[in-house]
């Protein structure tokens, strides 16, 4: 099965951070297990680069603004592979491909008759780069809006009101969670949707609209056509065979972008919807939203990273945030899970066993299937129900019960061993079956664990002496022959609370 991912295209006017991290990691993790299946799978990232917001930044950095924001967005890019996200695309808004994207996209738009130009009055977050009817203070920024007053073209937004609905209703999967889905469903039930102001005159840094150069388009517009070309533009191939089955990972900030200008706009210009619309929730700090504009929340990414590893990091995330919700940061916690479950709980159930293995069978043994007894049959049984209902939870994108099935494999696993103290078996027979089952059992544990610790699964699967990569076609497979090498530990214990100084 094609299927196409992507992150949003985060704001190239400043570093990125814990927050843009979280969600590429549910992107990431969420391509890693759709790779596991067997699917043909894309995941774009990249940046968002034009619009007032940047232009007013790299003026204040006292920058050109190409060369800010090439500099953020390589941070980006650097962020991403340091972090061993597995991209396929990152697609910027400043490239020429883009451009001719946006372009074409707004002359498709414009031959559906669903623009026209006009005049706009209101206010505006620049922060947000949104516009407001109401209130006199952005809620996400907690800055006073400004009031512009300019010519405008309009997008026709508000004659997609009840096809938004419609659409949103029959397919009940389209927004997840069903709590967002219900707040974009209120949104659209009790108010009257204006038409979208879709060119501004305040600005210059931008894609020009066709035939009038005094305007340039709609920074939301610009990037939100960048997931179709990073898709090679509107009559590639990729296009035709990925679009369809296509899945936006966004925070719940930018929702009624996705979940109703971006569908509106995409009706209009003749192509089809993305199957799905996942939203996270905000990691905050203190009770207030990790974002740039507030410094005191900022995390970088990196620097965690060097502490706990980026498996580890990933991992910690995922686990914690149920999908939707919001999660407040602590090191402290952050640090006690990760020597609980990773050191503890996997790292110890590895060495172990290993050791184990190496004392007793140091060039490998045999053993067949038809032999086992009940109860290793019952073991390795009871690792297949988890793996099942590990899918079920991925196909509800609940990557945080995931991640939970994951750890509690390993635990029953290191529970297993405890009961059974294989380190008193005499009978070598017995012994060379239970150890040949765990095999199986750890083989099929790093499967779960591929897509959240991808780093300290390969090395466990080089421990087990199998395939680096792993496959979901592998559950249920035995092999006769088993064997076992030492490696350095997989997940050692995180001393420091937090680095001083
Ligand atoms: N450029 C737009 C997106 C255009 S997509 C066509 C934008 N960029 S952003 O840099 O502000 O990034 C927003 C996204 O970053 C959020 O929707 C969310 O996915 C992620 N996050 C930013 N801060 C976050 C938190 N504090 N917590 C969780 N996710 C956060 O909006």
């Amino acid at each position: 099965m094609k299927q196409y991912l992507t992150t949003p295209i985060y704001y190239a006017s400043g570093s990125p951070h814990l927050g843009h991290a979280y969600t590429t990691f549910v992107a990431d993790c969420y391509k890693r297990y759709c790779k596991l299946r067997g699917d043909d799978v894309l995941l774009t990232s990249g940046t968002d680069e034009h619009g007032q917001k940047i232009e007013r930044t790299a003026e204040q950095a006292e920058e050109s603004t190409l060369s800010f924001v090439d500099s953020r967005s390589d941070e980006f890019l650097n962020l991403w592979k340091n972090l061993d996200i597995d991209l396929d695309r990152f697609e910027r808004t400043t490239s020429p491909t883009h451009k001719e994207l946006v372009i074409g996209l707004w002359q498709q738009i414009g031959a559906r008759g669903d623009i026209y130009k006009g005049h706009y009055e209101g206010l505006y977050c620049v922060g947000c780069e949104q516009y407001f009817t109401a209130g006199d203070r952005c809620p996400v920024h907690r800055k006073p809006l400004e009031k512009f007053s300019e010519e405008s073209y309009f997008f026709r937004l508000s004659a997609y009101q009840q096809r938004l609905i419609d659409h949103i209703e029959s397919n009940p999967e389209f927004i997840v969670p069903g709590s967002r889905r219900n707040e974009v469903l209120s949104f659209l039930k009790n108010g009257e949707l204006h038409d979208l102001s879709i060119s501004r005159t305040s600005t210059s840094w931008g894609i020009g609209v066709p035939d009038d150069p005094g305007h340039v388009i709609y920074v939301w517009l610009d990037a939100l056509a960048a997931y179709l070309s990073a898709l090679g533009g509107l009559e590639g191939e990729k296009l035709k065979n990925y679009w369809p089955n296509s899945i936006h990972f966004i925070g719940k900030d930018i929702l009624i972008f996705h979940a109703v200008y971006w569908p509106a706009i995409l009706w209009s210009a003749g192509l089809a919807l993305p199957k799905q619309i996942v939203v996270n929730g905000w990691l905050t700090v203190e009770g207030q939203k990790i974002s740039k504009s507030d410094p005191e929340t900022i995390v970088d990414p990196l620097s965690l990273s060097d502490l706990v590893g980026r498996d580890g990091l990933k991992y910690y995330f995922l686990k914690s945030v149920s999908l939707g919700q919001d999660l407040d940061f602590k090191r402290s916690h952050l640090i006690d899970l990760l020597n609980a479950d990773l050191a503890n709980n996997l790292g110890n159930l590895f060495s172990r066993y290993i050791k184990l293995f190496l004392k007793h069978f140091p060039r490998g043994l045999r053993y067949s299937t038809g032999n086992i007894t009940v109860v290793n049959k019952n073991l390795l049984q009871s690792i297949r129900d988890n793996t099942n209902r590990f899918t079920a939870a991925f196909e509800k994108f609940d990557l945080s019960l995931a991640a939970r099935l994951f750890i509690e494999t390993a635990a029953l696993l290191n529970a297993d061993i405890q009961q059974r103290e294989p380190w008193k078996i005499a009978d070598r027979d017995e012994l060379a079956q239970y150890l040949w089952t765990l095999h199986h059992c750890l083989a099929e544990l790093t499967i779960l664990g591929a897509s959240f610790v991808p780093e300290l699964t390969a090395r466990a699967r080089v421990a087990l002496k199998i395939e680096a990569e792993p496959a979901w076609t592998e559950l249920g497979h035995r092999q006769q022959c088993v064997s076992v090498q030492s490696i350095e530990p997989l997940f050692p214990r995180i001393q420091s609370r937090w680095p001083r100084g």
